[in-house]
């Protein structure tokens, strides 16, 4: 096959699409050139962590978002990768919810044993694609920051797995000039032993806000107020932790509330999202959307509708993530390799349309991650990734976020059977509240490593 892809990422999506191509080869198919462009240093995306923040070494806008003591929010056996389970990557039963560092380890095992590194060219920063009506070619160019050089070249396909949680989303609010103290976004957020001692804001009632203010809470801050915009988050807080209607404006080191109330604050930390952005691609080819289940204009939820050459993954809100991410890569493969054809523009807009009006109807949590879980279902059975019963996964994000209103400082605790294996998750020697080193050695240590410190 003379044919060329071009991956833009080599985060979890951009390494599903690269596994995805080497199984079929592996299984004998023949398959198109691969080049995976890759900004940062190391394989993971977001997995592989940085203590930077604002520009790289090479003065590309830091990609990262996680930061220390960072834990799966998610039972990791609603994420594991089908065609390698953690029993194959670990070799024995662990906790539920493992520490980045873990879960980075896992994703690199899955992608070492494939060999595909080779595929990859690292710092490495797409700069532009284009597209060529007459070749149907896209031009891909690149800054290869280690030798200082840019070059264009031609591909068949472009697959952008660039991620979506690195541009932040930051709002402003009266007085935030002549604050006291420091204003940060979740991007830039490293540490939260920075924040111990203080009075800590949040604004902000998703994931970020619920975790970066428990990572305060468990690493010592005063205390926390989070506020919403749309509504509380609602968990059982600890004594220290309050939340109160949406931030209206800040007057030296106080903060006043929708409700007329006010607090004293030290440091705030917006946890107001983030942006999908694509600086390096033009209008006609960029994806517009917020953060949402089913983005417009993406056919099965990857494929560019005015142009399925150009392929998006990951690009949704994710309830699901790996597994989703390689159930979008299997499928795009199949397309690429001409094993499954694509219907013309108007049953794909048809199609697209109807997800997007069941997406408008979903209320509850639970609705989310079934029309979710049905999405993957759908890609997964058209193609041959290992098909796993979503209907447990689902049953196990139901059970998570029970837990979660049970112990916001506890669910972490908690053990799930894996849907791939079967193994039964075990409980992590230190509870998550006051396990405070979250290195992959403490974690996979038989015991805390203060113990074993104190042992030897
Ligand atoms: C703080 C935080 C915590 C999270 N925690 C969890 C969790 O616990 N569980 C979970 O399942 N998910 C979590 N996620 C979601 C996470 O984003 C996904 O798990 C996953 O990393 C998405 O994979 P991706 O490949 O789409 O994007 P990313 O992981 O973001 O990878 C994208 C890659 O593209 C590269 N890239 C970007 N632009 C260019 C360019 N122009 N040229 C070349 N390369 C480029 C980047 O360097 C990066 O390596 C979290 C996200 C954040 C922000
Ligand atoms: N492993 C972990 O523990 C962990 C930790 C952090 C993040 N994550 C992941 O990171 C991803 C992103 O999560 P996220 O919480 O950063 O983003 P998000 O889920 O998109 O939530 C954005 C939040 O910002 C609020 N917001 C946006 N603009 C605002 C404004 N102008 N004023 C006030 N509030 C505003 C939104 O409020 P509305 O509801 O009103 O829109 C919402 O609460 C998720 O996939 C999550 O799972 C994981």
């Amino acid at each position: 096959m003379n044919q060329r892809v071009a991956i833009i990422g080599a985060g979890p999506c951009g390494l599903a699409q690269l596994r995805a191509f080497q199984s079929a080869q592996a299984a004998g198919a023949d398959i198109p050139e691969l080049v995976c462009f890759e900004k940062q240093a190391d394989w993971g995306g977001m997995w592989n962590y940085t203590w930077r923040t604002g520009l790289d070494e090479h003065g590309e806008p830091v990609h990262g978002s996680m930061y220390r003591y960072l834990w799966s929010n998610g039972p990791k056996e609603c994420l594991e990768f089908a065609d390698y389970s953690f029993d194959e990557h670990f070799g024995r039963p662990m906790g539920s919810y493992p520490p980045r560092e873990v879960l980075w380890d896992y994703i690199k095992g899955r992608v070492e044993k494939a060999g595909v590194r080779p595929y990859i060219r690292f710092d490495t920063a797409v700069r532009n694609v284009s597209f060529d009506a007459d070749s149907q070619l896209f031009t891909v160019t690149a800054h290869d920051h280690l030798n200082d050089r840019t070059y264009s070249e031609t591909f068949d396909f472009v697959v952008v797995a660039s991620g979506h949680f690195s541009t932040p989303n930051v709002p402003s609010f009266p007085g935030f000039e002549r604050f006291a103290g420091r204003v940060l976004h979740a991007h830039d957020f490293r540490d939260a032993l920075e924040f111990k001692g203080k009075d800590v804001l949040i604004v902000g009632a998703s994931y970020s806000a619920e975790d970066i203010g428990s990572q305060c809470y468990k690493y010592g801050a005063r205390s926390i107020t989070s506020c919403y915009r749309s509504a509380p988050m609602g968990y059982k807080w600890p004594a220290n932790w309050e939340e109160r209607p949406l931030l209206t404006h800040v007057q030296g080191s106080t903060a006043f509330f929708a409700d007329g109330s006010s607090k004293h604050i030290d440091a705030i930390i917006l946890c107001t999202g983030y942006k999908h952005h694509f600086p390096f691609l033009p209008e006609s080819l960029r994806l517009k959307t917020g953060n949402r289940l089913w983005p417009l204009n993406l056919y099965k939820g990857v494929f560019w509708e005015p142009n399925p050459k150009l392929i998006y993954l990951g690009m949704q809100d994710q309830w699901y993530s790996f597994n989703m991410f390689d159930a979008q890569a299997w499928y795009a493969r199949d397309v690429i390799l001409g094993r499954i054809a694509l219907p013309d523009a108007e049953h794909m807009r048809t199609e697209n349309l109807a997800w997007r009006q069941e997406e408008e109807t979903l209320e509850t949590a639970q609705e989310m991650f079934e029309f979710q879980g049905e999405y993957i279902r759908q890609l997964i059975a058209a193609t041959d990734y290992p098909s796993f019963d979503i209907a447990e996964v689902n049953a196990t994000f139901l059970q998570w976020k029970e837990d979660k209103y049970e112990s916001i400082m506890g669910y972490r605790d908690k053990c799930y059977r894996s849907l791939i294996t079967g193994t039964l998750a075990t409980p992590h020697h230190t509870p998550w509240l006051e396990a405070l080193d979250d290195s992959l050695t403490a974690y996979l240590a038989d015991a805390p490593t203060d113990c074993l410190k104190s042992a030897s």
